[in-house]
This record gives structure tokens, C-alpha cells and sequence, in this order.
């Protein structure tokens, strides 16, 4: 080899090194620029973070239709993604929204602190957020969407004494469980909150006695089972009412209570899905509340909306998240039992055949 022909290729090398060396701090610097190793796959405006399909089927069969036909109506380009019950999850997909433009986050958060981080992050990058039927604690949503929280716990305290009351143990002194939603989603407090404020009064004057008392974890159906199992052993069964927070707790409820062979009792629940009207109408269940999300979603697309436009928008309260006032659009719960739930039919919640097929067909009327 000749020294010129040495020398192009050292020099080729060279070249060939600083445009590595270039191409990397490139890549470099846009990723410390975009804050996450996202490459935009899409154009959005808005994007909703739901928190995963297991704690309640409304998420997937519900909220997710109902907040893409909002949107469309709405003309907004928009993603909705779940994360399955998994916080970092949620977190890459935020970021994975902002990069592809999303100007509003709607979040469902999995608890509050991971709830404010995506908030905080969302912020930087000039979006808001909307807290999506959970708040975030000491957040920075810039409005939140839920129903009246207290209301629906109240709702499930009421239907409870309804059914102590309709099946004669009410002046029996009955011992009443609760099994509350999870400890790190702020609706489950209030919920409680709603009906511990009939049910405590009822303590007190020792109408009724108070049995165990817990939450479970991220709403954990499987979960549910093992501590209502647990609760029935301590007990030696002695439970005649349970205050369940949603359908999937009650239905944990009913599971254990039939695979011990014993009698239904008074139990509550919330979502009106379609196991839950199927346990009401077959006698296992007392009542649910029916929360129409086809309103929350709509709400919620409004507030987007508004905040992609700058313009102001309507709300009908605030709450307080711990540090701030956050403006909301809270909606009003409804009590389902056997009397009314057709009405869910209706109104488009659920199908007809959802419900009334199988073993639950002779039920309907
Ligand atoms: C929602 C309920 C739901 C529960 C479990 C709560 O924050 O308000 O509708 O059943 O989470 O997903």
C-alpha cells in the first residue's frame, strides 16, 4: 500500500468517526430535548390514560367507547390507551402522548403521587391535564370529571339498610363488613366516607355491629375473595351485610359466600355492569350505582376542548386535591336494584342480551 493511499484511508476513518460521533450527540441532545425515548407515531390532540381492565370492566367496556365517540364528535384526534394496573406503564404512555402532540392528558390515575409526576411532566411540555374520574392529590390537573364520590357511598349505605330492612335483619342487631376499594385511589375514601356516614351512626346506637373492616389492594377482585374468605373464617360465618364498593368486590362477595353454601345477604356494589345487574336479579346482590359514563366522557371532551381553544369552560363545583382548589364537573349518581335496572337498557349502558341470557334469562321480564 502506497503512503497516499494510507493516508485516505486514515482520513476516510476519520470522517467517517466524526459523523458517528455527530449523529449520536444529535440523537443525544433530542432525546434530553423531548425528555423520553419516544419517536412520535402519530398526531393527537388529545390522549386518555384509562388505569387497566381488571378492576372494573367500565374502563374497557365503557369508558373507552364512550369517550371515542365524544371525541369524534368532537372532531378531536385522540389515542386511548390502558395501562393495566402498572404506574410506569401509564408513565410511558404519557410521555408517548406528548410526544405525538397531545395537547390535553386525561388521566385516570393509579394512585396520586404517579397521578402528579404524569402531571408535572405534562405541564413542562406546555399540555394540561384533566383528572378523569379519580382525583390527583396535590396535582395539577387543570379541571376534574367525576360524579358526587360521597353520593354514591351513600347510595350503597342506603341500599344496605334497605336490604337488612326488606329481609328482617335489620332489628336483629346484623354485623355488617366492609370492603372498600383500593387504599391508593382517592374516589375509594370518599366512597367510604359515604357510607360510613350511615352505617356509623347505626354502629353507635348498636342497631347494627360493626364487622371487619378493609380495602383492597388496586381493587384486586382475586384479592377481594381471599380477604372475604378471610373475613367469613374469622367469623364463623357471622356476617349478614356487606358494604362492597364496586360489582367486582360484591361479586367476590357472592363467590365466597355460594362456595361456603350460605344464604345471600344484603350486599352493595357500583358500575352496573352486567355481572353485577345479573347478581341483583338473581337475588345475590341488593342494589349498584349506575354512574352514566356516556355524561362523564361528555364532560370531559367539553373540558378538553376548552382548554385546546383557551377558552373558558363550565363547571358546577370544586375540590379541594390538598393544595388547590380544582374547578370540576361532578354528576349524579343513580341507585340501581331490581325495580329499576331496565333502565340501563334504555339508556344504552347495557345490552339487554348482556344480561339476560344463560342461567339469568329467566330473571328478566
Ligand atoms: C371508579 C369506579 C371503579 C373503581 C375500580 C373507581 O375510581 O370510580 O367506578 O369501579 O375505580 O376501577
Amino acid at each position: 500500500m502506497s503512503w497516499s493511499k494510507k493516508t485516505r484511508g486514515l482520513r476516510t476513518l476519520w470522517v467517517v468517526g466524526l459523523v458517528l460521533v455527530i449523529a449520536v450527540a444529535a440523537a443525544a441532545s433530542a432525546i434530553a430535548a423531548s425528555g423520553s425515548k419516544a419517536k412520535r407515531t402519530a398526531s393527537i390532540d388529545v390522549a386518555v390514560l384509562l388505569p387497566d381492565s381488571k378492576s372494573s370492566v367500565r374502563w374497557e367496556t365503557q369508558d373507552r367507547r364512550f369517550l371515542g365517540s365524544a371525541f369524534k364528535a368532537a372532531g378531536l384526534k385522540y389515542s386511548i390507551t390502558n395501562a393495566e394496573g402498572d404506574a410506569q406503564r401509564q408513565r410511558a404512555q404519557a410521555e408517548q402522548a406528548l410526544t405525538n402532540g397531545a395537547k390535553v392528558l386525561l388521566l385516570v390515575n393509579l394512585d396520586s403521587g404517579s397521578g402528579a409526576a404524569i402531571e408535572t411532566l405534562a405541564a413542562s411540555k406546555g399540555a394540561k391535564t384533566i383528572d378523569y374520574d379519580r382525583l390527583t392529590l396535590k396535582g395539577k390537573a387543570a379541571y376534574y370529571v367525576s360524579f358526587d364520590n360521597v353520593q354514591v357511598g351513600k347510595l350503597q349505605g342506603k341500599g344496605l339498610v334497605a336490604g337488612l330492612k326488606a329481609n328482617g335483619s335489620y332489628s336483629k342487631h346484623p354485623v355488617i363488613a366492609e370492603l372498600n376499594g383500593s387504599p391508593t385511589d382517592n374516589n375509594a375514601t370518599l366512597f367510604k366516607q359515604g357510607y360510613d356516614s350511615i352505617l356509623n351512626p347505626l354502629y353507635k346506637s348498636g342497631t347494627f355491629k360493626k364487622g371487619p373492616d378493609q380495602s383492597v389492594p388496586a381493587w384486586d377482585n382475586q384479592k377481594a375473595l381471599t380477604i372475604f374468605e378471610q373475613m367469613l373464617a374469622k367469623t364463623s360465618n357471622n356476617i349478614q351485610g356487606v358494604a362492597a364498593a364496586n360489582d367486582g368486590l360484591g361479586n367476590a362477595v357472592i363467590s365466597a359466600l355460594k362456595a361456603r353454601k350460605l344464604k345471600p345477604i344484603p350486599v352493595t356494589g357500583q358500575d352496573a355492569t352486567a355481572q353485577g345487574v345479573q347478581n341483583i336479579i338473581s337475588g345475590w346482590q341488593t342494589m349498584s350505582v349506575y354512574k352514566s359514563i356516556k355524561l362523564e366522557a361528555g364532560a370531559a371532551s367539553k373540558l378538553a376542548i376548552a382548554l385546546i381553544k383557551g377558552q373558558p369552560a363550565k363547571t358546577n363545583g370544586k375540590v379541594n386535591d390538598g393544595n388547590r382548589n380544582v374547578p370540576s364537573v361532578l354528576l349524579t349518581p343513580i341507585s340501581i336494584t331490581k325495580s329499576n335496572y331496565t333502565l340501563l337498557f334504555t339508556d344504552g349502558f347495557l345490552k339487554k342480551g348482556e344480561v339476560c341470557r344463560g342461567e339469568f334469562a329467566k330473571f328478566c321480564k
